[in-house]
């Protein structure tokens, strides 16, 4: 079938567009390349360059390319920056979707994959792995644009306009398996990418946010899910709504994590490196800790996780960053 992945050209969608075409999909990437980079785009795949809220150009796209799904990454993703740019975040993330919405029922095309977030959960629930029907309080703007991003799809899904599966990722990291891709953007703020960035001499230390939490060793618990178990999912959920599956959505993690203590520990173990870590205050909105419950996807897509291992998620990430340098 034919796929359009918006925002194929960034790290998740990337992984993504190459594992819709090893899945026998053809692929036509859209992107604006703000934050994307057109050599992250499988050779395979069709590249456009296009910005996601401009709905007449998208109509036209799908209907040349003959577009049979969607899959929706085209976002921006500093949650910071959100707090103080909030409206680039509403237009860009929530209207971006209205206009990916209003193109596709133009074009008549029903199925779309979304990107979502843990963010939409805020730190309400803390002390168990976080369902899908938790309740849903986010802490800043970019979890409100993909939470209203979430009701504009539910309601369009209601009024029979298109089909969802909302995908809530907890926190992504890694590189591919063969070495070839993986996080580009320099100034990504994951705590993984900038602690491989530490062991790789490119920062010169590591901040830690926060050692007084209520967990074990009193730093903030993630839960960390490999690039390309994660782009396996999506692949699964193209097919889940091409096959008529009704709209869905599902948290997407291991339901395990770990403390950023643990995790420093391993890049340090990964890359052989002993980069200064400086302590600091808590970050304003960060949950002590966010762990997925991802038994509705194992069970209702058939997920099965492939590489739920911190030590293989650190070292691809670390291999990746040495290749960049
Ligand atoms: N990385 C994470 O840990 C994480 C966690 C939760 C959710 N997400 C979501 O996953 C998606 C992808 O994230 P990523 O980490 O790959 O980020 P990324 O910045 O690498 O990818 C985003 C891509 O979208 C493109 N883009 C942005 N706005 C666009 C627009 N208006 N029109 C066309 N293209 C546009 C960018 O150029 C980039 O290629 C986002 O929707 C993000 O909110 C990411």
């Amino acid at each position: 079938m034919k796929i359009l992945v918006t925002g194929g050209a960034g790290y998740i969608g990337s992984h993504t567009a190459k594992c819709l075409l090893n899945a026998g999909h053809q692929v036509t990437v859209f992107d604006n390349l703000t934050t994307g980079f057109q050599q992250a785009v499988p050779d395979k795949a069709h590249f456009i360059r296009g910005d996601v809220r401009d709905a007449s150009f998208l109509e036209s796209v799908m209907k040349t390319e003959k577009v049979d799904g969607v899959v929706h990454f085209a976002a921006k993703l500093n949650v910071k920056e959100s707090t103080f740019k909030p409206l680039e975040y509403y237009e860009n993330n929530t209207a971006g979707v209205m206009a990916v919405v209003c193109a596709m029922k133009s074009a008549g095309v029903k199925p779309i994959v979304f990107s979502s977030t843990a963010a939409l959960f805020g730190d309400k629930v803390q002390d168990r792995a976080i369902q899908e029907d938790d309740p849903k309080e986010p802490l800043n703007p970019y979890g409100y644009s993909k939470l209203m991003s979430e009701q504009v799809l539910k309601d369009c899904s209601a009024a029979g306009d298109i089909r969802y599966c909302a995908l809530r990722y907890f926190n992504v990291a890694g590189a591919s398996d063969d070495g070839q891709n993986g996080q580009r953007t320099a100034d990504a703020f994951h705590l993984i990418h900038l602690g491989v960035q530490a062991a790789v001499g490119k920062r010169s230390n590591l901040q830690l946010f926060g050692t007084d939490y209520p967990t074990p060793d009193g730093t903030c618990i993630r839960d960390y899910i490999h690039v390309e178990d994660l782009a396996e999912i999506h692949s699964l959920a193209v097919k889940y709504l091409l096959g008529g599956g009704e709209s869905n959505y599902f948290n997407c993690g291991y339901g395990f994590g770990y403390s950023v203590r643990e995790v420093i520990q391993m890049i340090k173990k990964v890359s052989k490196t002993d980069f200064p870590v400086i302590e600091a205050e808590r970050r304003p909105g960060d949950a002590a800790s966010l762990v997925a419950d991802s038994r509705k996807l194992k069970q209702q897509l058939g997920w099965e996780p492939k590489r739920a291992d911190l030590e293989l998620i650190c070292r691809s990430a670390y291999e990746w960053e040495k290749k960049l340098t």
